[in-house]
């Protein structure tokens, strides 16, 4: 298995091109399964999620082929309904495949996602707004068997708490069902408004982009459509608090700095200079004296959803919490089991202690962390790693970061382009 070695200090320097976001490219690339034709997404970044997903479309009878981030996808002919478990067990946005699989089949069996490292992580509000849509889904063998009778019918749901892809795979059903659908507490984030975009491409009608309450005119008829992934923020906002942690100044370009207002706020607080335009961001870190880094103030936070502060940068933001000069205290809201990465950020020398919902983060000032032998557990918490690590006084190696691959396209790269001493080796 191949190992993250870093040799921490090095401050980051230059430029880093965003990537498409993988949280918007998986939706997108199941929405392909709602109509026949060819659709192109452009922007569609290259990583093990979407690499899984674009083999559960496969599987279902698409035919895709990439050039460069661009994929075409052909949907003509659907060759099934099932999405099964050894996929499904490594990526559990599988399950977007059920509101579009419904919409055009009529008929989905996908496999039910078991929880995961950040939490239970149950599909009930998907399920219960199928059923409003006239869908009648049951358990059988660990997987979940969804079927129409006759044809998916307009209806109203409130969602329990704004869910991300429960949300989308709703969308996804209603568009193409009888009459009119209405969807309170939806999730506003961005990733949903890029799907919204691509439905109305399709020739669906959605209003309410952006709220909380979505309107759906369900159609007849939909047509492909060409449509671009936007970037990546949760990329966007890790090599933001890297530069925080590792001092430097780093231009971040093709990122949308209005969809990570919470994080800046809170760094601009933390003593980083953020300078935004339309579509890239400069962030640097003011130094002091001799060229020495300047504090940084600890900050609380509390993960929202949109746009609140992001659950899936609350891993990176602690890892830069214990180098500050206070107590922070970071408040998961939205995932019960969310800090896994805790455990081994104390092995690098943090002092964080769990209370509840709570992590208190007591920091130690600049120099309080140093390098060690670390584990990644999921996705974000590997990127709260290599953080710790580029901060670090000594060596870092994190094992186990195929975690990371899901998610972050060629870091290891980026980071050395910007100066950072991290390398990727295989054993
Ligand atoms: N929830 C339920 N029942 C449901 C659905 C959600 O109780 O049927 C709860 C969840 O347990 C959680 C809350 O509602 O407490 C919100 O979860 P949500 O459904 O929004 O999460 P998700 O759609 O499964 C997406 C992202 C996650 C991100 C969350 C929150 C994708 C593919 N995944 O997950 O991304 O953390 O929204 O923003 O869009 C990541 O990229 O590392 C990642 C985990």
């Amino acid at each position: 298995m191949d190992k993250l070695l870093i040799e921490g200090g090095a401050p980051l320097h230059g430029e880093v091109r965003i990537s498409g976001a993988k949280n918007a490219a998986l939706p997108l690339l199941a929405a392909t399964l709602l109509t026949p034709g060819t659709h192109i997404l452009h922007n569609v970044p290259d990583l093990r999620d979407t690499r899984t997903m674009l083999r559960v479309i496969e599987t279902l009878g698409a035919r895709w082929e990439r050039q460069g981030a661009t994929v075409r996808i052909n949907t003509d002919t659907l060759s099934g309904a099932e999405a099964p478990y050894d996929l499904v067990k490594t990526m559990r946005a599988s399950v977007l495949v059920l509101g579009p699989l419904l919409a055009r089949a009529g008929f989905a069996r996908v496999s039910l996602p078991g929880g995961c490292a950040i939490g239970a992580r149950p599909i009930d509000y998907h399920l219960k707004g199928f059923e409003r849509l006239g869908v009648e889904a049951h358990l059988a063998q660990g997987y979940v068997e969804a079927r129409v009778p006759g044809r998916l019918q307009g209806g109203s749901m409130y969602f329990d708490a704004p869910s991300v892809t429960g949300t989308e795979n709703l969308l996804m059903a209603a568009v193409c069902a009888q009459g009119q659908t209405l969807i309170q507490n939806a999730a506003r984030e961005p990733e949903v408004g890029n799907l919204i975009d691509m439905l109305v491409n399709m020739g669906a009608q959605i209003e309410g982009k952006d709220t909380d309450t979505l309107v759906i005119r369900g159609v007849e008829r939909l047509s492909a459509a060409e449509t671009s992934v936007i970037p990546d923020r949760i990329e966007t906002g890790t090599y933001m608090i890297a530069v925080a942690a590792c001092g430097g100044k780093v231009l971040l370009r093709d990122c949308v700095p209005q969809h990570l207002v919470a994080l800046s706020e809170k760094l601009r607080i933390c003593g980083l200079v953020i300078e935004e335009e339309q579509d890239c961001m400069q962030v640097s870190c003011p130094e002091v004296g001799d060229r020495s880094l300047c504090a940084l103030q600890s900050v609380d936070i509390t993960t929202q959803p949109y746009p609140g502060f992001p659950t899936d940068l609350q891993a990176q933001f602690m890892a830069l919490m214990t180098m500050g000069e206070d107590t922070a205290i970071i408040h998961e809201t939205i995932f019960e089991n969310r800090f896994m990465h805790v455990a081994e950020l104390n092995r690098m020398g943090a002092d964080i202690t769990i209370e509840g919902s709570r992590a208190i983060v007591r920091g130690g000032g600049r120099d309080s962390i140093s390098g060690a032998p670390v584990m990644a557990t999921d996705l974000r918490a590997s990127a709260s790693l290599v953080i710790a690590g580029l901060a670090a006084q000594g060596c870092t190696e994190i094992s186990r970061i195929y975690h990371l691959e899901r998610g972050y396209e060629n870091m290891a790269a980026k980071l050395q382009e910007l100066g950072a001493r991290i390398h990727r080796i295989s054993e």
